[in-house]
């Protein structure tokens, strides 16, 4: 996740992890940052764009967790217990 990712630093950052092969989870309210800055990157399967101010209410971490839970409750359950 790169937040800020839409800007100066961070649309180079994205740009730089993708190449490296990692999946690229792009954050930015756009306060300063452009589409532009990213517009190379949207077709890249691995890259991701979520508008959102960092600064709110953690919407993306909540269902993260939920998420993560899911999996792991998920991958638990069904283990003989040892
Ligand atoms: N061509 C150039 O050389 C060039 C171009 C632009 C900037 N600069 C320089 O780069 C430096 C700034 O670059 P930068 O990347 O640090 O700044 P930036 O403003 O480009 O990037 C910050 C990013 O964070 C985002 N952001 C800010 N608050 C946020 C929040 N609460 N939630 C989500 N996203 C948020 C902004 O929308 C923006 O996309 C300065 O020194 C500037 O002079 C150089």
């Amino acid at each position: 996740m790169v937040t800020g990712g839409a800007g100066f630093i961070g649309s180079h950052l994205c740009a730089r992890l993708l190449e490296q092969g990692h999946d690229v989870l792009c954050v930015d309210n756009f306060g300063t940052g452009t589409r532009a800055n990213i517009a190379a990157l949207f077709d890249h399967p691995g890259f991701e764009l979520l508008r959102h101010d960092v600064t709110m209410p953690p919407i993306l971490l909540k269902n993260s967790l939920r998420a993560l839970k899911s999996t792991f409750l998920g991958v638990l359950r069904p283990l003989p217990q040892s």
